[in-house]
């Protein structure tokens, strides 16, 4: 592994199985022998807290232009408190969700892309970003039972074109999501396993 460690981060729709498959990638590289830690945004910070309170948990949506500030200003106390002390001491940082939520859901409401990359600027590039590629009919009926504002099947479809955007320039390597958990995990594992061997 590189000394400067390595950044992984988990994108998609939700009820995709991001929290699913970032745990057992962690699990998998951990038994593998690396150094991997978890971490999720919202965080866990007073930030990330708040917007769970305020933004997300609330019956009546947040303004896009609040949402893509609030998630800005705790990614980056994410990326100095958490992500890259982590890096720095060569660890494998997976995140479950990271700056390109911001540009699916804040730039599905209609938010400029270039606007959200400037106030996310100083956050640190993930050396690998996975998309989860789950079709939005099937996430909406796995999130039945614990609807929240953002998670209606219209939204879904804007939030996944947006995602494709970044599929279709590279940055985000997209995994068949409608398979089982074990296969997910399988294909995701595969990715990551190819990354770290083309570093060494
Ligand atoms: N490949 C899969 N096939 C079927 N069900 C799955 C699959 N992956 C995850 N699930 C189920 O879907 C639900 C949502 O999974 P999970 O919490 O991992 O998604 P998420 O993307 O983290 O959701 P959120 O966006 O709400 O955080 C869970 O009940 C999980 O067991
Ligand atoms: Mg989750």
């Amino acid at each position: 592994m590189k000394e400067k460690g390595l950044f992984i981060c988990v994108e998609g729709l939700d009820g995709c199985g991001k929290t699913t498959q970032t745990r057992l990638l962690v699990k998998k590289l951990r038994k593998r022998g690396y150094n991997a830690i978890y971490t999720v945004e919202p965080s866990q910070g007073k930030i990330g807290r708040f917007i769970r309170r305020y933004c997300l948990h609330s019956t009546k949506r947040t303004s896009a232009v609040v949402e893509a500030l609030l998630f800005a200003a705790d990614r980056y106390e994410h990326v100095t408190n958490e992500i890259a002390p982590a890096l720095k001491e060569g660890k494998i940082v997976v995140s479950d969700r990271y700056v390109y939520s911001s540009f699916a859901y804040q730039g599905a409401a209609g938010l400029d892309l270039k606007w959200i990359e400037t106030i996310n600027k100083h956050a640190v590039k993930p050396d690998l970003a996975i998309f989860v590629d789950v079709k939005p009919e099937v996430v909406v009926q796995r999130l039945k039972p614990k609807r929240s504002v953002m998670e209606n099947l219209e939204t879904q479809r804007k939030v996944r074109e947006v995602y494709m955007k970044f599929v279709e320039n590279s940055e985000l390597i997209k995994i068949d999501g409608n398979k089982s958990i074990k296969d997910v995990a399988d294909a995701i594992l595969k990715v990551t396993l190819e990354f770290l061997k083309n570093l060494s």
